[in-house]
């Protein structure tokens, strides 16, 4: 393996990391997948491995556990992580703060770490829109002010970014890129990938796909009396191929020392907002069914609108979301369909 072109993926069983290997081999990458299976199954490697037509590294490690972490580090030959392992339930936080912040920054701190200790130079990192809270001026570009967290999950994104650019500021040869995702959903194309949330999903696509699939028998949307077109939430929503490709042009940019300064900042949406009753109906039209639903109280926390300026992406990294919503949607009940053994 060439370091150079091998980049290590902790995480690389989820949802977002499975996708984001898939890119990478396509893009003439080598990765080493990580993941300690603790929201994630061990088949959406052999997704991957099914998609791109050849093996791939693969071992259970626990980011937060040192050591096992550092044998990886000295098995592989990478100059490039992708640290995608945290937690990401918003209300699990609220509930459960410590959890977060031992799983989400020991984790990370121990990839920057050693990444430093063994002289590795790229480290991407998974943020969110949800460093932006509710944003005065919409969209939200790079620049605008994060707003302080309102769950320890959003605080987690905010403490990484802020270590990462520390760190990236104090020790030379480390470079570092936060992609900002705005709301990642879909599928691959092959319906051989994609989210397996478990239990009641908290995030809404998952729930149509699983109410589309008698799983749930009502889809609540939460709030219809937003200051918002329609009354409902504005969201941008990001086809997780799309996404996914973000990685690879970050990667690129990194591994091609084409960095204007050691820590830089992307916004990774669409660019587009869609409200929820939108998005519902248009999963209901482009899939030819209909959903149950009703309108319950707003949700906790929830943002009455968030969506990107994504032309820092575009100009800086040449990336662009291209997948439609209605393709998006039609993977998302493909995959849903692929793995309850609908017809
Ligand atoms: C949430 C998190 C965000 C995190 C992201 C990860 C919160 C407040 N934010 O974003 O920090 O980075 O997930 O994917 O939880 N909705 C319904 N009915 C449902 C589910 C959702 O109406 O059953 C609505 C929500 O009110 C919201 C929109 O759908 O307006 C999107 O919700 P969701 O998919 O949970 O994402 P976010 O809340 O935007």
């Amino acid at each position: 393996m060439n370091s150079n072109k091998t980049v290590l993926i902790s995480g690389g069983a989820g949802y977002i990391g499975s996708h984001t290997a898939v890119e990478l081999i396509n893009a003439g990458y080598d990765v080493v997948i990580i993941d300690n299976l603790s929201n994630s199954d061990r088949n959406a490697v052999d997704g991957v491995r099914d998609i791109v037509g050849r093996d791939i590294p693969f071992e259970v490690v626990d980011t937060c556990d040192r050591a096992a972490l550092r044998a990886v580090f000295d098995r592989y030959a990478f100059d490039s992580v992708i640290h995608f392992a945290a937690f990401k339930a918003v209300g699990e936080s609220v509930a459960e703060p410590l959890k977060y912040y031992q799983n989400n920054l020991v984790s990370f701190m121990n990839i920057v770490e050693l990444m430093k200790e063994t002289g590795r130079p790229n480290v991407l990192f998974s943020s969110s829109a949800t460093v932006y809270g509710e944003a005065e001026v919409l969209p939200v570009t790079e620049q605008t002010p994060r707003q302080p967290a309102t769950s320890p999950y959003g605080n987690t994104k905010q403490i990484a970014e802020d270590i990462l650019r520390d760190c990236c500021g104090a020790y030379s040869g480390l470079n570092g890129i936060a992609l900002r995702y705005f709301n990642p959903i879909g599928a691959h194309p092959s319906a051989l990938i994609g989210e397996l949330p478990r239990g009641v999903p908290n995030n809404l696509v998952p729930f149509i796909t699983q109410t589309a699939a008698g799983i749930r028998p009502m889809l609540s949307i939460f709030g219809n009396d937003y200051d918002t077109p329609d009354g409902t939430c504005l969201r941008d929503y990001i086809d997780v191929v799309d996404l996914a490709k973000a990685h690879v042009a970050a990667v690129n940019r990194m591994v091609g020392a084409r960095m204007e300064s050691s820590y830089e900042i992307f916004n990774i949406g669409t660019g587009r907002p869609v409200s929820v009753l939108e998005l519902i109906t248009t999963f209901e039209k482009v899939n030819d069914l209909k959903l149950p639903y009703q309108y319950t109280a707003r949700r906790a926390g929830d943002v009455p609108a968030v969506w990107a300026d994504t032309t820092r992406a575009n100009e800086v990294l040449g990336w662009k979301a291209e997948r439609s919503l209605d393709d998006t949607l039609r993977a998302a009940w493909a995959w849903e369909k692929h793995i309850r053994n609908i017809k």
